[in-house]
């Protein structure tokens, strides 16, 4: 097992994920980089819009592909993951990254869509920034999802559907959604694990020190060579 663990303060955790990912924008300008939404990575993407406001980033050739997205919400719902990434992070970024690729949520066939997102990512991924579901889900990889599960339309558990109502504010309860395959993450040239709240604690401990199992995808991570596991303390207590 090759993860890089690091625990850092609740209130640095944001900055020292900035830190570093400034860092690789510095050293590869052209990065692609594959990122999620939720709770975890705002306060990260508030950071690299001031710091990016302040000069010290530049995302103009940065290429990012969006890690997931729900099914059957409403253009424009607070939920959805566009609308979150570009809320929290794109609207603000100037100048623009090179390129941004969403899911097509309104696809009327979403296997296309689907299948259109896994060739963007079929072009090489150089980064992947991954929060942890409750239930031990990476993107919409929900339980029963093997290393080598493509991108795919999934069925979303139980638990990402209360996520999206309770906490996310969607209009309704998505079942449905477009994930990036673990194939193409464990496939990323990096990977960054961003764990954060004592809510985490058990399933991360369960994710790094239980057995690797579709029971929690997030366990498979271990298998990448260049894995960063990054949480704050309340997330760390059961490592
Ligand atoms: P959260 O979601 O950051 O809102 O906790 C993480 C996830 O479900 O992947």
């Amino acid at each position: 097992m090759t993860v890089r663990l690091e625990v850092v303060a609740a209130e640095a955790w944001a900055d020292r994920v900035a830190d570093e990912l400034i860092a690789r924008v510095h050293e590869r300008p052209s990065l692609r980089l594959c990122l999620p939404t939720g709770d975890t990575p705002s306060t990260l993407f508030s950071r690299l819009v001031a710091r990016s406001a302040a000069g010290e980033v530049s995302f103009a050739g940065v290429t990012i592909v969006l890690l997931d997205e729900f099914l059957g919400l409403a253009a424009g719902d607070p939920a959805r993951c566009d609308v979150r990434l570009n809320r929290e992070l794109l609207a603000d970024l100037a100048p623009a990254p090179a390129a941004i690729h969403t899911i097509d949520a309104d696809a009327f066939h979403p296997e296309a869509a689907a299948r259109a997102h896994d060739a963007v990512a079929a072009k090489g991924l150089d980064l992947a920034l991954l929060g942890l579901g409750m239930n031990g889900h990476v993107g919409l990889n929900e339980p029963g999802s093997g290393p080598d599960s493509p991108t795919r339309v999934v069925g979303t558990a139980a638990a990402t559907q209360e996520a999206a109502l309770g906490r996310y504010g969607a209009g309704r309860s998505p079942v449905m959604g477009i994930t990036l395959g673990m194939d193409r993450l464990l496939a990323a040239g990096e990977v960054w694990l961003l764990v954060t709240g004592s809510r985490k604690a058990d399933i991360l401990a369960r994710a790094l020190n239980g057995p690797e199992g579709d029971d929690c995808p997030a366990s498979f991570l271990r298998r990448h060579p260049r894995l960063w596991l990054v949480a704050d303390e309340g997330a760390a207590a059961r490592l």
